[in-house]
């Protein structure tokens, strides 16, 4: 779709939501702590059909907010990850045993965030990285779970993700994980709600708008968790896409539940290519 037919179908769609104007994603490049570089605008992955180029929310933000992911000492999601570090090297439940105690070093886990959702053998079915945290926590450690987006959670996929920034996003969409994909493909263009918008008519057709004095982005999540400037925390994908689901005045669905563990692969998926980037910054 060219940049005008997509803003006409945007500004219909989007006709009971007050908006500003139109304004592409900045040319900004991210490279943090002067070291890690960060893709931030890709060719779209072959599944997607109405999306040429892919954009990190990162390039819809203002340059002080940007400023902010650049290095770590201003980021205020790495106290997240600092915190984590210490529940890593925590024993805790009937095992006596800490995450460190079988994974080594946090930096074992490189390249992990950048394949999750993914779908589990043993399980057969998709897990997420919050899953496989709590399956690790009940049957290995012998502990309570964490809450699906709590504090303790949400630190931990931030330490996680850490370690794999600037490893290029790479789902995998096919084999025995297709049918979950579809059925998140299917929720993301479904409208929901009494303003009967999809992700779609936000996020694929009116990305660029502003909406609310906010800059819409891709709704790409290469940079969950996300330290939220708004809310001042760490933001799981999950409470992320509640709130979303939410703002079109739906009903929506619990964080972990089976519809958002299908939309998470399948929105993780629209950003394959993208590189990792949480914890990120955003407003
Ligand atoms: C008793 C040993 C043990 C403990 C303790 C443990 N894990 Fe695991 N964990 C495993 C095994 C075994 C697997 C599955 C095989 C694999 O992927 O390494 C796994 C898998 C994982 C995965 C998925 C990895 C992948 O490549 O797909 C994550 C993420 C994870 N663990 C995180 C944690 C965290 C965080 C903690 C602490 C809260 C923890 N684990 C504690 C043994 C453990
Ligand atoms: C009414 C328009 C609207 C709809 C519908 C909508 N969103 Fe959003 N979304 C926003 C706005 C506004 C933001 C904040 C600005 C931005 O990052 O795009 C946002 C942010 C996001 C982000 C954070 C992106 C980042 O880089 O941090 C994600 C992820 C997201 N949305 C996913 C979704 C999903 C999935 C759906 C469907 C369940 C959805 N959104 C539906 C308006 C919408």
């Amino acid at each position: 779709m060219n940049t005008s037919t997509r803003i006409i179908g945007a500004t219909l769609a989007l006709a009971m939501v007050p908006t500003l104007g139109v304004s592409d994603p900045d040319e900004d490049s991210l490279t943090i702590n002067g070291e890690i570089a960060i893709v931030t605008e890709t060719a779209a992955p072959a599944h997607l059909e109405n999306v040429d180029t892919i954009y990190s929310g990162w390039r819809f933000r203002s340059d002080e907010t940007q400023a902010v992911q650049m290095d770590d000492f201003d980021n205020p999601g790495m106290i997240g990850v600092e915190n984590a570090l210490v529940d890593w090297a925590s024993a805790d439940g009937t095992e006596g045993k800490s995450c460190a105690d079988c994974h080594g070093e946090a930096e074992e886990l490189a390249g992990v965030r950048a394949v999750y959702p993914k779908w589990n053998e043993e399980q057969g079915r998709v897990t997420t990285l919050e899953m496989e945290v709590n399956n690790c926590r009940e049957t290995r450690m012998g502990a309570e779970k964490w809450k699906y987006t709590g504090g303790d959670m949400t630190d931990m996929i931030a330490l996680i993700s850490s370690v794999s920034r600037g490893m290029p996003v790479n789902v995998a969409i096919n084999g025995p994980a297709q049918s979950t994909w579809e059925q998140g493909k299917d929720l993301y263009y479904t409208r929901t709600g009494q303003l009967e918008l999809s992700c779609a008519n936000c996020h694929e057709d009116s990305y660029g708008l502003m909406i609310r004095a906010d800059h819409l982005s891709q709704g790409q999540i290469n940079g969950f968790p996300t330290y939220r400037l708004k809310n001042t925390k760490l933001n799981s994908v999950h409470a992320r896409f509640k709130g979303c689901v939410r703002d079109t005045r739906a009903h929506t669905y619990k964080p972990g539940s089976p519809e958002f563990i299908a939309l998470e692969l399948y929105v993780a998926s629209r950003g394959n290519g993208l590189s990792v980037e949480g914890p990120s910054v955003r407003n």
